[in-house]
């Protein structure tokens, strides 16, 4: 069973308050989305392994750490997931980033692909696929579905904020793929919204509402 970790720093939660509140502007919104996504990078890292290499202070040798040559990449569900990307990308410059884009069938209720370009070389990646509302699990599950068709075995998953309900459903459908939340909330309700949530993220995020 994969690990849910909820990233309960306090500049997190704090930065998560003004983001859920419905008077926060898109400006702040996107401001604050962006900023909370650098902190929940600086967490999913922390696992990340170092090797040791040897630097010359102005003093001495010194036998210090840097990360070891991890090949990232960053896989935003359009669109709302596009809000978090920057924000990682201060930390981890170098990650490459794929976009997977996903639509409900009216009819079915199943996601269906619309749009999908990853890195060429994605199958060797260390992936991070970002959703920010883990509402049902369904898209989440079908863009990791997407990288697993695509021989991608290293995937982590960061939200803003999930249900219950959608991290069981990625927990059954993908019991590799660890979980990053700033928080998990209470239900979702019959419109798909997470209660109490933050409304709809790519709305708030694109001022398209
Ligand atoms: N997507 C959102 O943007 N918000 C929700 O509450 C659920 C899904």
């Amino acid at each position: 069973m994969s690990k849910v970790f909820v990233c309960d720093h306090p500049l997190i939660q704090h930065k998560l308050t003004y983001i859920r509140d419905k008077n926060t502007t898109t400006k702040d919104f996107r401001e604050l989305v962006d900023e909370v996504a650098t902190l929940m990078a600086y967490e999913i890292t922390r696992e990340i392994p170092l090797e040791r290499v040897e630097v010359e202070t102005p003093v001495q040798r010194a036998e210090c750490q840097i990360i070891s040559g991890r090949m990232l990449g960053l896989i935003p569900i359009l669109r709302a997931g596009l809000g978090m990307v920057d924000g990682i990308l201060k930390l981890l410059p170098a990650a490459k980033v794929g976009h997977v884009g996903l639509y409900r069938d009216p009819d079915t209720l199943q996601p269906v692909e619309y749009y999908v370009k990853l890195p060429t070389d994605v199958q060797e990646r260390e992936l991070i696929v970002i959703d920010p509302m883990l509402a049902t699990g369904g898209s989440a599950n079908a863009a990791i579905d997407v990288l697993k068709k695509r021989d991608c075995s290293q995937i982590k998953l960061m939200c803003l904020i999930a249900s219950p309900e959608g991290i069981r459903a990625v927990q059954e459908a993908h019991p590799d793929v660890d979980i990053y939340v700033a928080a998990v909330d209470e239900y979702l309700n019959e419109h798909g919204y997470i209660v109490p949530g933050l409304g709809d993220a790519g709305d708030r995020l694109f001022g398209t509402k």
